[in-house]
């Protein structure tokens, strides 16, 4: 795709369904360097050829997102992962627990890894994760190549969890979408760059803490100093346009209010995000609701988390969704 078709008016992209003969389409597209939207368990992703410099760059423009951001590489099974990328005993004891799920591992690139630098933004790691998808896992398959996937959205907006929020925000920018339902855990995956002396917490995601922390034991913070940090992790991410306040326990005039658990007495919720206080399930809802209440008003009130398991995660959007308003400075 050259930058003059990018501008032109498109055709909207067609939905599929995961039937046979969509996920053979798919594939082809992606080999001959197309933009394919996917399901995942966490987000819909938005994949290329990984080994396809040109079609990883149509990712960057069709994202609108800054290209030194890398990227994502979704492999098939354990044995694609490990032609891309060097597994240390402790990476390959949290792929073989973990995955397929929502669980990314950042490790050092092979001198022989086939992705294209432009979707590791050059550096000497590699993301990648085996999602649980079947649909997709099929695609790659197919494809036998790794997938440069990011969330498909266009870039500080929220994470897309149907394939009509993929649609309504890209639609005119790739190719195709495949429709596999609402995504099961809602949020990004996890990720974690296991190292000699532990492992390192880069995003807090869908699969909690204190999981990954039976096998690595504590995960400690990104050293900023060393670089080890996910260059994705900028503040403003994940973000609404409608301001958001954070730990409201009700709604102030004109705000909406996202609830979580049993709101106080006397207060309707606009929305809740778990009624039982069901982390995974406001985990479900977060990017799907946020962009609900963005719809219809200006300013979101969200009930205060429990900053416990998947609370983290939901936490940690909710404050890059929020940092535009000067009160909620992280
Ligand atoms: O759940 C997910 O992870 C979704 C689905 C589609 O798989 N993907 C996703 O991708 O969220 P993306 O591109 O939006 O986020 C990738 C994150 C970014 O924060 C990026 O900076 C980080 O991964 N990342 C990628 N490669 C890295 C590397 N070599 N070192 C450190 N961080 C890296
Ligand atoms: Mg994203």
């Amino acid at each position: 795709m050259n930058s003059d078709s990018q501008n032109a008016p498109r055709a909207p992209a067609r939905i599929l369904s995961t039937d046979p003969a969509s996920l053979a389409e798919a594939a082809s597209k992606i080999l001959a360097g197309g933009l394919v939207a996917v399901p995942t368990e966490t987000v819909y992703g938005l994949a290329a050829d990984a080994t396809n410099g040109a079609a990883v760059a149509s990712i960057y423009t069709a994202k609108g997102r800054p290209s030194f951001n890398p990227l994502i590489c979704h492999v098939a099974d354990l044995a694609m992962a490990e032609s891309l990328a060097d597994f240390s005993p402790l990476a390959r004891a949290l792929a073989a627990r973990f995955w397929p799920g929502p669980l990314t591992l950042v490790l050092p690139r092979k001198s022989s890894c086939p992705v294209h630098e432009l979707a590791t933004a050059g550096l000497p790691s590699i993301a990648v994760r085996q999602p649980q998808h079947i649909a997709t896992l099929e695609i790659i398959s197919r494809v036998g190549r790794p997938l440069a996937a990011p969330s498909a959205n266009p870039s500080e907006q929220l994470s897309p969890t149907t394939a009509a929020h993929v649609a309504a925000g890209l639609g005119s920018r790739i190719d195709l979408i495949i429709d596999g339902g609402p995504c099961s855990a809602g949020l990004e995956s996890t990720i974690i760059a296991p190292g000699e002396d532990g492992a390192v917490m880069l995003r807090a995601g869908a699969l909690a803490r204190s999981e990954i922390e039976l096998l690595t034991g504590p995960l400690r913070s990104p050293d900023h100093a060393k670089g080890i940090v996910a260059p994705g992790m900028l503040r403003r991410h994940y973000a609404p346009h409608a301001r958001l306040r954070l730990g409201a326990t009700a709604p102030e005039s004109g705000e909406a209010f996202l609830a979580f658990g049993a709101p106080p007495s006397g207060v309707s919720p606009s929305l809740n995000l778990s009624i039982r206080g069901d982390l995974a399930e406001a985990a479900t809802n977060l990017f799907a609701m946020l962009r609900a209440l963005d719809e219809t008003h200006d300013s979101i009130a969200v009930a205060p988390i429990p900053n416990v398991g998947l609370g983290e995660a939901l936490n940690d959007r909710l404050r890059r969704g929020a940092a535009h308003s000067r009160e909620n400075e992280l």
